[in-house]
């Protein structure tokens, strides 16, 4: 019996090396110390044994029960360690893996013009004013010195709503409101950029709706000359200081004198080109004196105050400055185009 005890010591030490996982050896465990195992069997026939050999085989059986006991027990936690040394394994993340790009948008380029414009002038003491998309035909018109049926509203093509309302042609309707605001006194400087709309056959430089920046500035004792030395200021600081400036004279119903403002052409450095038809200037925006009549209309004093006022294309701006060639690129929402702007 004692070697039968020792056999079965032996098997079951060999089985329990030999499993590979939880299972096998929970197998082992069932099949040499359960309750049907052959170490019980021994012990349980042990009634038939002498009084001198059952105790000694008793002993050896106890021994061996605790031995393989002890031994699966050991190679239990060996197994579980691998198991979750494993489990680890598997579920680690490569932090060094590059990760997966998210698309990001980014400002509009007539956002970012606008904005830059905006710091030049406020850089020089201007405010920026806003003023309604869905304008009156006093404010769009009228208040600039357009009265009804005046030829020069033939200048704009214009989307009425009413006889009354309009999509207003342009930003300029914000000087007298601006100026009845400030009930006749001033100084009044401000730039105001906005959407504007005209009944034009979109091409690759009109488009039907497009972006302006108004200007105004009232005070006592503004001078033209005022207006050529600001236009120095931001012409250079917004293309650099190689750029020159002209000025025009023009007609528009709301400034007397009129004058259209011309810059330098960057492609050529002013020898003539493609882009400048050979003039080597390209016109940028359109400016003058305050009329009288509009200074009075907006509640001023015409005797006591004068002013300047101007206002350009943001799209033109922009296309000068990034050598666009056509404005229908601004509207289209292709990211291509969108995303050149991105660090903009
Ligand atoms: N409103 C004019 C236009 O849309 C541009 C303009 C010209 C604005 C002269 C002015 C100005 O303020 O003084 O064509």
């Amino acid at each position: 019996m004692l070697e039968r005890l020792q056999e079965l010591h032996d098997e079951a030490v060999t089985r329990t090396a030999q499993a590979e996982t939880l299972k096998e050896l929970q197998e082992v465990r069932v099949a040499y110390l359960g309750k049907k195992g052959p170490i019980t069997e021994v012990m349980k026939s042990m009634g038939r044994l002498s009084t001198e050999e059952r105790p000694v085989v008793g002993q050896k059986a106890n021994e061996v029960r605790e031995s393989v006991q002890a031994l699966i027990e050991e190679k239990e936690k060996t197994l579980e360690e691998a198991q979750v040394l494993e489990q680890l394994k598997q579920e680690s993340i490569d932090v060094s893996l590059p990760g997966r790009p998210v698309s990001k948008g980014s400002r509009h380029p007539l956002t970012s013009v606008v904005e830059r414009i905006e710091d030049v002038f406020i850089g020089m003491g201007f405010q920026v004013a806003e003023g309604p998309e869905v304008e009156t035909d006093y404010y769009n018109f009228e208040s600039l010195n357009l009265p009804k049926h005046h030829p020069a509203r033939d200048m704009q093509d214009t989307f009425f709503i009413t006889p009354d309302l309009l999509l207003r042609t342009q930003t300029s309707p914000v000087q007298t409101r601006t100026m009845e605001k400030h009930e006749g006194r001033g100084p009044v400087k401000i730039v105001c950029p906005g959407k504007v709309y005209r009944r034009d056959e979109d091409d690759a430089t009109h488009s039907h709706q497009f972006m302006q920046i108004e200007g105004l500035v009232v005070d006592e004792g503004i001078r033209m000359s005022d207006l050529k030395g600001i236009f120095e200021a931001f012409v250079k600081s917004y293309f650099g200081e190689d750029r020159d400036i002209r000025l025009r004279p023009s007609f528009f119903p709301f400034t007397e004198p009129s004058a259209e403002l011309d810059i330098s052409c960057a492609m050529c450095g002013g020898r003539g080109c493609r882009t400048c038809k050979g003039s080597g200037w390209i016109e940028v925006l359109g400016a003058g004196m305050v009329h009288p009549n509009v200074l009075e209309m907006g509640g001023f004093d015409p005797e006591k105050y004068s002013g300047f006022a101007f206002g350009m294309g943001v799209e033109r701006f922009a296309m000068l400055k990034y050598g666009i060639d056509d404005i229908r690129h601004f509207y289209t929402n292709d990211t291509r185009f969108l995303e050149q702007f991105a660090r903009e």
